[in-house]
């Protein structure tokens, strides 16, 4: 079997930690070479995984190479530029979460894909876990019913990643923009997918950085709130990102999904989420169902074996889609459609009102 020809654009945590070892794992893939604007940090990175051509942009990469895909693991404000030369050197994209840093750039990537007719797929490991794809197997064979209603967490208690992360420039936000993602589209998936029709919601800006008065362990030195997700450092970094965020989607077929998130919050670390249809429900934590019978509700384990990496899964989808010619679950469409949802939210914070999406 032919080798898949993988490009990485990007050398930071994500690429490092959990997309190379699954790639290195893999006897189907090589990864023919990598690019980062640092270019020492790509030069260490290439090394320290035997990747024999490395570069300081996607530019000089596809100018030298043609692999059959590039995973994009830059900042977001760099999603959308190096996915578009991707796309118009004729590569398949992957590409971390969330799709761009706002929503002119996702609907200038969907331009770019459709029109070189590739593929792109957005990362969101966590509708790749073997429980969210059954969950939704359930949703589509009818167990649940008809699915109107979702809810959804993804919160902190103190857990603002270093680098770039709070800088919206680079980032495009906050935890909406992080870790939201992560949890709204899980749930979304969960639902169907149903068509976004508007978000009404409160993005906070009342913690602000707390890291400001770090608290040091005085035998580590380590700084005791900082989050694990550190992203490189920029020059003309500025902490202007909001604090936590909450609210409610609706959707086409009627559905609603409630979410919140956050990266501080003065209350209980909550993941967690939930669809529920007019037949049953089923929550993901723990994995259960909530089953109408006759005049009762029967709750109920789901059984299976849903173990396994996440990362691997997503990554296993991927190159099953570019070796089989088959369209990607988290495609173009959806990840733009989940930009709106995620930019919607800091609009209708603006302006105090419910965003209705256009199309
Ligand atoms: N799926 C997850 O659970 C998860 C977890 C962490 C991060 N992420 C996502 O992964 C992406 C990267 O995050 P990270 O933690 O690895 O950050 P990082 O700062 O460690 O790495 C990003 C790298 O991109 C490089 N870069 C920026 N612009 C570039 C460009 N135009 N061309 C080439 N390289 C460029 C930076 O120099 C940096 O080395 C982000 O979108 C983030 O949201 C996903």
């Amino acid at each position: 079997m032919e080798k898949i020809k993988v490009a990485v654009v990007g050398t930071g945590n994500i690429c490092k930690t959990a997309h190379m070892p699954v790639y290195m794992k893999r006897d189907d893939v090589e990864v023919i070479a990598c690019a980062d604007i640092d270019f020492p940090k790509a030069k260490a990175f290439a090394e320290k995984f035997n990747i024999p051509q490395v570069y300081s942009s996607v530019e000089e990469l596809l100018a030298n190479c043609k692999p059959d895909y590039v995973d994009v693991c830059t900042w977001p404000a760099a999603h959308a530029p190096v996915s578009i030369a991707a796309a118009n050197a004729g590569c398949h994209v992957m590409c971390e979460k969330p799709v761009c840093h706002n929503l002119e750039d996702a609907l200038a990537l969907k331009e770019a894909v459709e029109r070189n007719g590739v593929k792109f797929m957005l990362a969101v490991p966590l509708r790749y876990e073997k429980s969210a794809v059954h969950a939704r197997k359930l949703v589509d064979e009818g167990v649940l019913g008809d699915v109107y209603y979702g809810k959804t967490a993804y919160v902190r208690q103190r857990g603002i990643p270093g680098g770039w992360f709070s800088c919206s420039k680079y980032a495009g936000g906050g935890p909406i923009i992080d870790i939201g993602v992560h949890r709204i589209d899980l749930a979304w998936y969960m639902m169907g997918c149903p068509k976004p029709v508007s978000v009404s919601a409160t993005a906070v800006y009342k913690i602000g950085d707390y890291r400001d008065e770090p608290k040091v362990d005085p035998v580590t030195g380590e700084v005791s709130a900082t989050n694990d997700w550190s992203g490189a450092e920029v020059d003309d970094y500025k902490f202007d990102v909001e604090d936590s965020a909450s609210g409610v989607f609706r959707f086409e077929n009627g559905a609603q999904l409630f979410f919140e998130t956050a990266w501080s919050f003065n209350g209980p670390v909550n993941n967690s989420t939930q669809i529920a249809g007019d037949k049953a429900g089923i929550t993901l934590e723990p994995f259960k169902l909530y089953r109408s019978e006759g005049k009762n509700l029967v709750e109920e384990p789901i059984e299976g074996d849903f173990s396994g990496n996440f990362f691997a899964n997503e990554i296993d989808h991927f190159i099953d889609c570019v070796r089989n010619d088959k369209v990607p679950s988290s495609n173009i469409e959806q990840a733009v459609q989940l930009q709106m949802m995620l930019m919607g939210i800091y609009e209708s914070s603006k302006t105090g009102k419910e965003v209705r999406f256009t199309y």
